[in-house]
């Protein structure tokens, strides 16, 4: 693989809920062990990250990687409203210095789909009081760790519960039939979502409201389907959370990150791509415009036809996710982007579900060197963070799905390096 520049941001990402364990206080959790759950199997002890993240750290710089993007639990700092833990805060100081001794850059991403169980059942994503409780607690946090937090993702895949409410309507309307195929998990959207529809939903509902302990329409977590109202409280608690942050930690570049797809049309598709790309990105750059950069998470394309979204085509290599395994779609998405966007980019996702490494490191080489052409190309691209660090867990697919450089056999925790580690790490210049 060809070397990035130095400086370049070249690293792997994970997020709390996926690889810590025992998130006990978020709102995954409950759905995760509520009866009659939506989740494939219980997150657990997960990948053990909370207690081992020295051990994942150092083998993450051992590699060569210089960048580790991870994010910190609001549900483990704020477990009740208002309520700060002083212990938590410290935890993640001491993620931020075993950075620091590696040599490693973090990119710290506040909120990465889990949620306080408080803030999910009191009206969650689609509450108006939600801006202010999660600016309250990136200014908290950001204060304590001021100094140690270079780059600030405020949320991630800001855009994600407009896409799940497309999928959602799509399913119910009868036109996601045509883009699934039988035996494969890929929900349409970019994240692991079982979306296996219960014989009675009114009883699921029911089961959820009782976890949550109120009425099951207010419980609303970040993954599911956002309204256009809860879309402008997501955009309103970033712009609220990056002002927070600037105050209290002025050297820290803010940013959210957006799921984006390479939309790609055939003849007749223009107008499907142009509402995709409208919803997924265009209508968020007004409230964007003063973020430090932007992250881009990209994992395959989709392609439009006069009459929608066409699946696959016959025959074409799917990753263990279902999607297209199409890794030239970064590039697309970047070259896409970087016409509209004229900051800097952060690539903060990008990765491939499957069982065979080799797949890995041929996806990797692909769409790395898409990010070098489009550095040749004068695109302000200022980092890769490749998709999982870790096998993790997979929200409601759970375990199965394998993103990771590294292995974990989660009986003994033990890690095991896969060769892509030490391929993408051969790409940084340090
Ligand atoms: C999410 C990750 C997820 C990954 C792979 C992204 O949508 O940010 O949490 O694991 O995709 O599906």
């Amino acid at each position: 693989m060809r070397k990035f520049a130095k400086g370049f941001l070249l690293g792997a990402a994970t997020a709390a809920h996926q690889v810590e364990g025992n998130n006990k206080e978020s709102d995954c959790w409950t759905l995760e062990n509520m009866p009659g759950s939506m989740y494939k199997e219980p997150s657990l002890d997960a990948v053990d990250h909370y207690r081992r993240y020295e051990e994942d750290i150092a083998l993450l710089a051992s590699s060569g990687l210089g960048a580790y993007r991870f994010s910190i639990e609001w549900a483990r700092i704020e477990p009740r409203r208002g309520e700060f833990d002083a212990k938590e805060i410290e935890h993640y100081r001491n993620v931020l210095l075993c950075c620091r001794r590696n040599g490693v850059t973090p990119v710290v991403t506040f909120h990465h789909f889990s949620s306080p169980k408080w803030l999910t059942a009191g009206g969650g994503w689609e509450s108006e009081d939600t801006p202010e409780l999660f600016a309250a607690y990136c200014r908290k946090v950001a204060s304590e760790l001021s100094g140690l937090i270079p780059y600030a993702c405020t949320i991630n895949e800001a855009n994600m519960g407009l896409q799940i409410g497309r999928i959602m309507s799509d399913m119910e309307s009868g036109l996601r039939k045509s883009v699934k195929g039988k035996d494969t998990p890929d929900a349409g959207v970019q994240v692991g979502l079982n979306v296996e529809r219960r014989e009675s939903m009114a009883a699921y509902y029911r089961a959820v409201g009782e976890a949550f302990g109120t009425d099951p329409r207010k419980v609303q977590p970040f993954l599911s389907p956002r309204t256009p109202a809860g879309d402008a409280i997501i955009i309103r608690s970033h712009v609220l959370a990056r002002e927070a942050i600037r105050a209290v930690s002025p050297a820290t570049k803010v940013g959210l990150t957006l799921s984006l797809y390479d939309y790609q049309s055939l003849p007749g598709g223009e107008g499907y791509v142009a509402r995709m790309r409208d919803e997924d990105f265009v209508h968020y750059l007004p409230s964007i415009e003063a973020d430090d950069f932007l992250g881009v998470q990209n994992y395959s394309r989709k392609v439009y036809g006069p009459e929608g979204r066409l699946p696959p085509a016959e025959g074409a290599r799917l990753t263990d996710a279902g999607y297209e395994f199409y890794p030239e779609a970064l590039a697309g998405v970047l070259r896409y982007v970087s016409s509209l966007w004229k900051k800097p980019i952060l690539v903060t996702e990008n990765g491939i579900s499957t069982n065979d490494d080799a797949d890995r490191l041929e996806f990797i080489e692909a769409a790395t060197s898409g990010v070098m052409d489009c550095l040749a190309e004068g695109i302000d691209v200022r980092g890769y963070m490749y998709w999982s660090l870790l096998d993790n867990f997979e929200w409601s697919l759970g375990f199965a799905q394998r993103f990771g450089l590294v292995a974990v056999d989660r009986a003994t925790q033990e890690r095991k390096p896969k060769a892509s580690l030490a391929f993408l790490g051969s790409g940084a210049s340090r």
